[in-house]
């Protein structure tokens, strides 16, 4: 199960390998953390570790496999050799993996393993930005099309200073206006690449504008959007929420979720926002969350169509890991998801450690 690294205790074994931002492998499966370990994985922004706790894993939506030979396009086309790339058979294979996975919706949530890496954010809003493409019924060419900007989204932030893209402060005001130009950039990057169609460098160029005219670079609204940049913006505004950031940490994924709801009509295309609400639950397999009686369980299965009342296991005092209990039909809420600090706590006594395998 996929919990947050601020949650894991010295001592606890990997059930999945942690791999670098290259597809390196940085820790093996069966390793057992470290406190120093723990410090340098913060250092290189990981925020997600898997560990087992002896209950089903949620599917990712894409193999590792898929993710890093993204990731080696996107650093390819970052040192200037467009032509030996070939963006859209990273991009087909990423949907292949989507369309054969039932997995989208519960994978959704597991996306951001990584913080702070521009071609991990560009593979989830990738990832994302399809999920929102299916349910909207698009065909597999606009599918491409959109999956392609998606994975380039950002690539015009190649060319900014990385001591602004990683400045912890604030930005000031000509710095966030050259942070501004990144679409542009983008743009001018990729329109004349062969394996990138117009539709595509169309998202790149517009996915900071805005459905109520705030965006940027061009103040479209509504329907002059670009469709596909309007789903990209979706895409990437919730990436970007649920990832730690130089700037500001991670913020929870139900807050993050209920945010993009009731952005809907405003920054977003309300259309786009009711897809999006298909894709992606509030509190997603492997959250563990607080109920409204108090008791803290972990959630096991979650359904876009009942999106606040999943399926969870109680973890408690004596017994650790209970029967299943279907939220929807014992009439108990969730408060909200337990703190870093709680679940640290949890996860970290020596009763629960042992019961959860850990
Ligand atoms: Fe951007």
């Amino acid at each position: 199960m996929r919990v947050p690294l601020a949650a894991v205790s010295p001592g606890t074994t990997l059930s999945r390998p942690i791999y670098g931002v290259m597809g390196q492998i940085l820790l093996r499966e069966g390793v057992k953390l470290t406190a120093r370990s723990i410090r340098r994985l913060q250092e290189l922004g990981v925020s997600a570790v898997h560990i087992d706790l002896g209950i089903p894993e949620p599917e990712d939506p894409i193999s590792e496999h898929t993710r890093c030979y993204a990731h080696q396009m996107l650093a390819q086309l970052a040192s200037n050799l467009p032509n030996k790339v070939q963006v859209r058979e990273v991009v087909q294979s990423i949907l292949d993996e989507i369309l054969e996975s039932e997995a989208i919706i519960q994978g959704m949530n597991s996306i951001s393993t990584y913080d702070g890496y521009t071609y991990t954010h560009s593979v989830d809003v990738c990832i994302l930005g399809l999920g929102i493409g299916v349910k909207l019924g698009l065909t597999h060419n606009q599918l491409v099309d959109l999956g392609t900007g998606c994975l380039l989204h950002d690539i015009g932030k190649l060319s900014l200073p990385s001591i602004i893209l990683n400045k912890p402060g604030r930005l000031t005001a000509d710095e966030y206006e050259l942070v501004k130009t990144h679409p542009q950039q983008g743009y001018n990057l990729i329109v004349a690449n062969p394996d990138v169609s117009s539709q595509a460098a169309q998202t790149v160029l517009q996915h900071h504008e805005r459905w109520n005219g705030s965006g940027y670079p061009l103040g479209k609204s509504q329907q002059e959007i670009h469709p596909f940049a309007a789903i990209c913006g979706v895409a990437d505004t919730y990436s970007a929420m649920i990832s730690n950031r130089v700037y500001r940490k991670a913020v929870p994924s139900h807050e993050s979720y209920e945010m993009l709801l009731a952005s809907g009509g405003t920054w977003f295309d309300f259309k786009i926002i009711q897809a999006f609400a298909k894709c992606v639950v509030p509190y997603p397999p492997g959250a563990l969350v607080e109920l409204t009686n108090g008791q803290a369980a972990l959630v096991v299965r979650s359904s876009p169509s009942h999106p606040y009342v999943p399926v969870v296991r109680i973890v408690g005092t004596d017994v650790t890991l209970m029967e299943e209990i279907d939220l929807q039909e014992a009439r108990i809420g969730i408060r909200g998801l337990l703190s870093a600090a709680a679940t640290r706590r949890l996860l970290g006594s020596t009763e629960y450690a042992s019961a959860l395998g850990i």
